[in-house]
């Protein structure tokens, strides 16, 4: 179980520990085998949750999303009209676990399109391959056109594509302030030849914390303003994250569990955003367990399992695909012909608890 995620720092902790500032976005994701808290949603009621999420008519941007997939088959590997992120043999090994290993994948731009799939299928690797935070055995991806298969994470974050964490990744030692202006990335300031003139990079930190500033209102943040980022809840640095990541106005924004450890009343706010960012034009991946949320936000659903996709669709294709409730359930189970129809929803949860 991990405490980052789900436990504020103790109180009479003002003070982080002195290696606290070390734990900062500078590597691979760990997170494999650490168990990620979803009791929360687990033991959330599903009508809290199904009511914080439906909205009453679909937003103009779900209207495009779903006109623009209209005619796009659900299966594995299917091409997309307007693909943003194009993936194709994308392989990854540890040890002898297959971790990854995707054919071919399309992500339509301007959709919120979810990855699904029980504990240890790929997901998050996948996210760490094509983010650049981790290396490939073989295969090629391209955004917006651009190959970026040899790419640095920080150049491909230049380009428009970030990622945010399963383990939130914080400097504690930084205000929550300070934390969202460092996703300010390009700042004149930080070039060698502009630095020594103060009044340049001086209105440039004027604009990164103006926009900060916005961000944490968005995020509901702003009484955190000048706190320690190791003082905030998991939930809270799930917020601020997001709120870094959204600093550069990125065209495509990847969102490893980011409801999870996020408090119910947050959690609507949470979507509400992801929806809003979607309907600015924003191509969302969004990585979930919660299935309640993910059939009520998604344009489109990856499942994964065993590190390849077994299936692609709308929410309606996915939530009675047969190999979908498989994969979350176990051949082993012996469903018997007769059993009544599956509650994915439910299938998730057992998958989780299996995995806890
Ligand atoms: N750095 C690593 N070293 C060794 N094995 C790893 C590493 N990262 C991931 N794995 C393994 O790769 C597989 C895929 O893990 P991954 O974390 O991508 O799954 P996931 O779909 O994100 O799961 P979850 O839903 O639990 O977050 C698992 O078997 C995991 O144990
Ligand atoms: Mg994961």
């Amino acid at each position: 179980m991990s405490a980052e995620n789900t436990h504020p720092v103790p109180p009479g902790a003002e003070s982080p520990p002195p290696d606290a500032s070390l734990e900062a976005d500078d590597g691979v994701e760990a997170d494999h085998g650490v168990e990620v808290d979803r009791e929360v949603e687990v033991d959330r009621g599903v009508e809290e949750r199904a009511g914080a999420t439906k909205t009453e008519g679909r937003s103009a941007g779900a209207e495009r999303a779903a006109a623009a997939l209209a005619g796009v088959a659900a299966e594995p590997g299917v091409a997309k009209p307007d693909a943003i992120l194009v993936a194709d043999d994308v392989a990854k090994a540890f040890g002898g676990v297959r971790a990854v290993r995707v054919e071919h994948l399309e992500v339509q731009r301007g959709t919120i399109t979810a990855l699904i799939g029980p504990n240890g299928a790929g997901k998050s690797t996948f996210f760490n391959l094509v983010s650049g935070f981790d290396h490939a055995d073989s295969g090629r991806w391209s955004f917006d056109g651009k190959d970026i298969s040899k790419a640095p994470a920080y150049r491909i974050a230049r380009l428009g594509m970030i990622r945010t964490f399963q383990l939130t990744k914080a400097l504690m030692r930084l205000t929550t302030l300070e934390n969202v202006m460092l996703g300010g990335i390009d700042q004149r300031g930080e070039r060698l030849l502009a630095s020594p003139w103060r009044w340049i990079w001086r209105s440039q930190e004027r604009e990164v914390e103006a926009r900060a500033d916005a961000l944490l209102e968005r995020f509901q943040l702003a009484h955190m303003r000048d706190e320690f980022a190791g003082i905030m809840s998991g939930g809270q640095r799930k917020l601020l994250e997001m709120a870094r990541a959204m600093m550069v106005n990125p065209a495509m924004i990847m969102l490893d569990e980011p409801m999870a450890g996020v408090n119910p009343a947050l959690t609507q706010s949470l979507l509400g955003h992801i929806e809003q960012l979607r309907d600015e034009g924003t191509t969302i991946i969004l990585v979930e367990h919660d299935m309640d949320v993910i059939m009520s936000i998604s344009d489109w659903i990856v499942v994964f399992a065993q590190g390849a996709v077994i299936a692609e669709g709308r929410p309606n294709d996915i939530r009675s695909n047969a190999k979908v409730i498989e994969a979350y359930l176990g051949k082993s189970r012996g469903l018997p012909d007769t059993s009544p129809p599956i509650d994915l929803g439910a299938a998730a949860t057992a998958s989780q608890e299996e995995g806890a």
